[in-house]
């Protein structure tokens, strides 16, 4: 047991804030009510038995926004404590809604054993059929939050939503950087009905996490997860970018599914209760600490006796079998695959492998019913098989998207132009221009395009593609003097005379740039795009020789380098010229992996003046305590390329601080739409077609922020949960390739929608994290055993087998060894090695080249590892003869 105070002998403090013409609904002025249990000091409204603020014992860290409180006391802003409902006599058809939040009353206090209890009347509309009583207590040291719902009508009652709001300090309004990272939280859901729960980690990634799971003994599945509406306050900006808004733990959500979300397939079968006049139901929730921390959420949700399970990756390309492991203290009593996507085999006595049967394409649920009466919902989504899926990526965007009009005024034909899936057509005229202008993120699919042909070349495509960078990215995106501008397409009728502006458009706000605004030079990630295209094209031609026809690979690696000096130049002074190129930009691995091509091909006044220009970068990120800014007051945009070049020039602290900073936005669940999904919420006001501040399921952040994830994991192959949460987003863009090929910027998470949105958007940078980052990990999981992530992996006596299933087929890492191997073209079929003494490994490749050249590196050890193979050294590596089409590599210990 915990600390315990009578109600009547409360301490009640004077409102530290109390704000001029603000609503005090909440009745803050009558002070709060200090509370404890082993494992928390917390805090409720003395009026409203809302929880104000919680803190791990002895912690200053609060996980509510306490000092914000002031500015959220009005009618209608919601905290934990509070309750929505909608119920219905079982002859009406219309819903009656209750909601503790909207005229808030103080609630009638109850004497009982709880650390605080109320009837919750007062608050929730008069006349009521439901009467809710609220309990705050202790739970082995944990807090613990319950509602006795009575039906106290007379008529029985069907319960067709039940929620309760959870409020975090994820509120970024008017906070520094450094206080965002000191002070506030990220919050993520695993909605997995039983197995359901919330976790809340500190920004900076370090300190003690917060876990929300169900209440035991009563039933509380998380079902769905609601964004909740407040309205509109002047100080925090509820729903803007720094505040991305709350969320409801919905229990049951039939009567919105009936409703709102009609047309939606939810994530989970909409539920509904059914209450007998004068019948009681208890649920709720429970409140842990993690000391340890984001690394030892699963283990703690483990604890609380929450079913957990634990699986090498949920977005799953048909010729993949992943595994699923159960962690729970009851038994599994039936496996079910929805629509019988998988073939479900029990493997061992807590594990099952999950075999797509081709039967589904898409979303798809994994249903876990357990002994003790839990249910568990596993989220999955069946891709075609990843190069299939890259392959119909290529072939539709160089078609369908393909824009040729030479006429156009803009001189934007020929190219890959952005596509709106629901008109089946180009979008050539948007009020954000940048859409219509390939450029910014929102008009850089192109991006995209070039990438896949690094990954799966296509000589069609590729001559496509050339003509384009030819004509259109230099000359028309791009200058002469390699400057790159902010758009193509611009909102001008002086300057376009000939050209009929779609007067159905509101031209009229900031974004409808005119001609000078577009063609500025000045953002920086506008560069990154140009950069990525040559240096793809690049690679194409350079490992695959008939490919190019236009330009030689030289041209190609010219302009790399050109574009990457011009958009990270510096002035006497050492600032930078182009605006915001002294910030981490998105998808700048590729400057990474140019680099190292200059190197690899000897370009060495190239190689040093790129590395110079990036040290300045690097040097000054590691004397800022947040280096992580950019164009946005919070963003995960900056960690990427902070992470590589802190990695490369070996500043470690700041790689560290890195790596903690991308595992605090990016969870690891068993849901592929949150297993691995950076924190984004609004750029579909840039780039989406469905403008709203909403949380986006695997945005470009997933792939990008997976890059430094999986690096570092290579530098440290036992720290599994890094690879967890890395092959989460790194197969994020999987999913937002439709089966026609066509591709989107991310899928809105809202349940009045669930489904990518009709702009193909931002995906460019998306599909570049991909591109660097897929390969296949093969590691020995501290909860699994030995697996492979992004592979099929058997064991035949001491040899284990993998075949690599991931999106290029060119890249392995073994853990075991600490080797990562990758090569140039073709794919790998299949890698060998000792289970029991891994001091080598064997790779069967095919390619249609005649040679390959393979790179090894051996980050993750002291020892140091070679291609055996007779070979030439080459760029790097060494390159080896195929012998038609194929050729076995041995790598071992040297
Ligand atoms: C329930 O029934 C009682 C007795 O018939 C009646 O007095 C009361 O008004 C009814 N309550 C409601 C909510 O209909
Ligand atoms: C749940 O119920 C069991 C059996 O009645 C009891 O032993 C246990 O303490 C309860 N757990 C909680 C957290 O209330
Ligand atoms: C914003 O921050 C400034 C400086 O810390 C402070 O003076 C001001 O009161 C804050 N405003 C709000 C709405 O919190
Ligand atoms: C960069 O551009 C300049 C000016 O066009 C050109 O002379 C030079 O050869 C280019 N560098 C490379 C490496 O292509
Ligand atoms: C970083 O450290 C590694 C290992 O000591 C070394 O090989 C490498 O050259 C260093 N990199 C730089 C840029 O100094
Ligand atoms: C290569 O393929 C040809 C045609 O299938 C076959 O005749 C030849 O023996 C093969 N060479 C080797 C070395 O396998």
């Amino acid at each position: 047991m915990g600390w315990r105070y009578s109600l009547s002998s409360l301490v009640l403090c004077a409102s530290p804030l109390l704000v001029q013409g603000q609503s005090d609904a909440l009745g803050l002025s009558n002070g709060y009510t200090k509370l404890k249990t082993s494992n928390f000091d917390f805090q409720l409204v003395a009026d409203a038995q809302i929880l104000a603020s919680l803190k791990p014992t002895g912690s200053d860290f609060d996980f509510l926004p306490s000092d914000y409180l002031s500015y959220r006391a009005a009618n209608g802003q919601y905290h934990i404590g509070d309750i929505t409902y909608r119920y219905r006599t079982t002859d009406q058809k219309e819903w009656t809604a209750g909601d503790s939040s909207q005229d808030r009353a103080a609630v009638r206090s109850l004497e009982n054993d709880a650390l605080a209890a109320a009837d919750m009347g007062p608050t929730l509309p008069s006349g009521s059929s439901l009467k809710v009583v609220r309990e705050w207590i202790e739970v082995d040291g944990d807090l613990g939050l319950s509602f006795t719902l009575t039906n106290q009508g007379n008529s029985t009652i069907e319960l067709g939503s039940l929620g309760f709001p959870i409020e975090s300090n994820s509120i970024f309004t008017n906070r520094t950087a450094d206080e965002v990272t000191a002070q506030c939280s990220l919050l993520d859901p695993y909605i997995g009905l039983d197995a359901g729960y919330l976790q809340l980690t500190p920004t900076s990634g370090t300190g003690p996490a917060l876990i929300i799971t169900p209440l035991a003994n009563t039933s509380t599945p998380l079902e769905a997860w609601r964004n909740l509406e407040e309205p509109s306050d002047q100080y925090t900006g509820y729903g803007s970018q720094t505040f991305e808004g709350f969320y409801e733990w919905q229990v049951h959500s039939k009567a919105y599914a009936e409703k709102e979300w009609t047309d939606v397939t939810p994530w989970n079968e909409p539920t509904a209760q059914v209450l007998k006049p004068g019948e009681k139901s208890t649920v709720g929730l429970r409140f842990s600490v993690v000391s340890e921390g984001v690394r030892g959420i699963q283990k703690a949700v483990q604890d609380t006796d929450t079913p957990l399970t634990v699986g090498n990756g949920y977005i799953v390309p048909r010729d993949l079998t992943v595994q699923l492991f159960v962690l729970h203290s009851a038994k599994v009593s039936k496996i079910v695959s929805e629509n019988n996507a998988f073939e479900v085999t029990q493997a061992t006595e807590n594990s099952y492998t999950l075999a797509p049967t081709g039967s589904v394409w898409g979303r798809t649920t994994v249903t876990i019913s357990y002994a003790d009466g839990k249910t568990q919902a596993v989220h999955y989504f069946i891709t075609d098989s990843a190069p299939n899926a890259i392959a119909k990526l290529g072939h539709f965007s160089t078609t369908t998207m393909w824009f040729d009009d030479e006429q156009d005024p803009f001189g934007r034909a020929p190219s890959v132009i952005t596509y709106d899936h629901s008109t089946k057509g180009h979008v050539l005229q948007e009020a954000r221009v940048w859409i219509a202008g390939l450029s910014d993120e929102g008009g850089t699919v192109y991006l995209a395009s070039a990438m896949k042909e690094h990954g799966l070349p296509d000589e069609t495509e590729v001559a496509k593609l050339e003509e384009f960078a030819s004509k259109v990215l230099f000359g028309t995106v791009q200058n002469e003097d390699f400057t790159v501008r902010k758009s193509a397409f611009f909102y001008d009728p002086d300057e376009a005379p000939e050209y009929s502006y779609d007067s159905s458009i509101d031209w009229g706000n900031w974004w409808s740039w005119n001609k000078a605004d577009s063609y500025s030079t000045s953002r920086a990630y506008d560069y990154i795009h140009v950069i990525g295209v040559y240096w793809s094209l690049y690679r194409a031609g350079r490992d695959n020789p008939s490919l190019l026809k236009v330009h030689p690979w030289q041209w190609y690696l010219g302009q790399a380098y050109n574009t990457t000096v011009t958009g990270f130049a510096t002035d006497s002074a050492g600032n930078g010229i182009i605006g915001y190129s002294r910030l981490g930009l998105m998808g700048e691995t590729v400057v990474g992996e140019l680099l190292t091509d200059l190197q690899r091909e000897g370009w060495t006044d190239e190689a040093d003046a790129v590395e110079a220009a990036m040290k300045l970068r690097a040097d000054a990120w590691d004397s800022q305590p947040e280096p992580f800014g950019s164009e946005m007051a919070w963003d995960c945009t900056g960690q990427e390329g902070v992470y590589y070049w802190s990695n490369y020039f070996n500043l470690t602290e700041t790689s560290t601080k890195t790596v903690n900073s991308i595992l605090g936005l990016m969870p690891t669940v068993s849901h592929w739409g949150w297993n691995g999904n950076a924190r984004r919420y609004w750029d579909f006001i840039y780039g989406g077609k469905l403008q709203r501040i909403e949380r986006m399921i695997h945005h470009y952040g997933s792939s990008l922020n997976a890059l430094p994830l999986l690096a570092e994991f290579r530098q440290n192959p036992t720290d599994a949960y890094l690879l967890r949460v890395g092959y989460g987003g790194i197969t994020g863009p999987l999913s937002n390739i439709r089966e026609d090929g066509s591709m989107y910027n991310a899928f809105h998470s809202f349940p009045d929608t669930l489904r990518g949105d009709d702009y193909s958007g931002d995906y460019g940078s998306g599909f570049l994290g991909l591109i660097l980052g897929s390969g296949t990990y093969v590691v020995e999981d501290p909860d699994m055993g030995l697996v492979a992530y992004g592979g099929n992996l058997a064991v035949d006596g001491d040899t284990v087998t993998v075949q690599p299933r991931d999106a290029i087929r060119r890249r392995v890492f073994v853990a075991s060894m600490g080797v990562y191997v990758s090569t140039s073209a073709g794919q790998i079929e299949e890698v060998s090695f000792s289970k029991t003494d891994p001091d080598s490994l064997q790779l069967q490749v095919t390619a249609d080249v005649g040679s390959i050249i393979v790179w090894v590196e051996a980050p993750g050890t002291k020892d140091l590892y070679t291609v055996t193979a007779e070979g030439k050294e080459k760029r790097g590596g060494v390159e080896v003869q195929l012998t038609n089409g194929s050729a076995i590599v041995t790598v071992a210990r040297s």
